[in-house]
């Protein structure tokens, strides 16, 4: 691996197994201190020859659990490759009407209903009390920055998909969906989107001190709506393929420019790099 970068991991969730619409490499599989990664890591080329590295969440079959994905070694593994960024894809439920299944959005919170059920910390079990800034979850100036990217290869595929910004995501423990109480709790919370995949991963990407952007891609619409039945795993699967297509348009056609973006060193893209400094208790 010494004479190739990778600088950018893409992590791919429900539906989203492989990027073979670009030029696979080869695979690796790092072994790192929390285990192995969901999968071996698969490296592809993009017509400019840039490298880039394909994770894909729940296994290529679908086999792991949203509970039970290695985190921890996945996002190890990535940071162990020299990736700086990460662009990670997840199916979700909307919890808002406008946000029609197909829609995809760039979330920029998250309410966090994993909480003690999951290993969500490098340092657990370790003599470091680190406390990371989580106040904004994701990297807000790649977010940002993706935003007319991911809007202009949406518009180009042609199938009026729409994007949704600043938007708030509620990241569940299944495997159950919620039931129609909670949905309307999150709602009132102010959750626009949930999920299952979002987290631990967002925590361990910053404190690994690598960018991180979500592309939420809308599945269905959760347990809410008083006159409609709530969500199954058959409704969810119906969009997962339409949703993985385009997952898989819009990575081929921004991740050139991602790769430049985070390619200079100093650059201005690399907020989360030292910010760990400031997070661990001094002894
Ligand atoms: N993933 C896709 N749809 C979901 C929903 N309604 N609840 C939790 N996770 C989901």
């Amino acid at each position: 691996m010494a004479d190739e970068k990778v600088l950018i991991g893409v992590i791919g969730g429900s539906g989203l197994y492989h990027l073979d619409n670009l030029t696979f490499v080869k695979h690796i599989n790092p072994e790192t201190p929390w285990g192995f990664p969901s999968t071996p890591i698969a490296i592809c080329a993009l017509p400019s020859g840039k490298k880039v590295a394909f994770l894909a969440r729940h296994g290529i079959g679908h086999t792991i659990h949203p509970s039970t994905v290695p985190s921890r070694a996945n996002i190890s593994a990535l940071k162990s490759l020299g990736v700086r960024a990460v662009l990670a894809f997840s199916a979700v439920g909307s919890l808002r009407e406008e946000i029609s299944p197909g829609s995809f959005i760039l979330p920029d919170q998250i309410i966090d209903r994993t909480k003690g059920v999951r290993p969500a910390s490098f340092f657990e079990g370790t003599s470091i009390v680190a406390h990371a800034s989580f106040g904004d979850p994701f990297s807000n100036k790649f977010v940002n920055w993706l935003e007319s990217r991911v809007k202009k290869a949406l518009d180009d595929e042609g199938r009026d998909v729409k994007l949704f910004t600043n938007k708030c995501i509620v990241c569940m423990e299944g495997p159950q969906f919620s039931t129609r109480a909670e949905s309307l709790m999150y709602r009132q919370w102010g959750g626009d989107l949930i999920n299952m995949s979002a987290l631990p991963e967002a925590k361990l990407a910053r404190e690994a001190e690598l960018s991180y952007a979500l592309v939420a891609t809308a599945t269905d619409y959760d347990a809410w709506r008083p006159d409609e039945s709530s969500v199954t795993a058959a409704e969810v699967f119906k969009t997962l393929t339409q949703n993985a297509n385009t997952s898989r348009h819009v990575a081929a056609t921004i991740l050139d420019e991602i790769y430049e973006a985070f390619a200079a060193d100093g650059g201005d893209m690399l907020e989360e790099v030292g910010s760990m400094k400031l997070s661990i208790m001094p002894r």
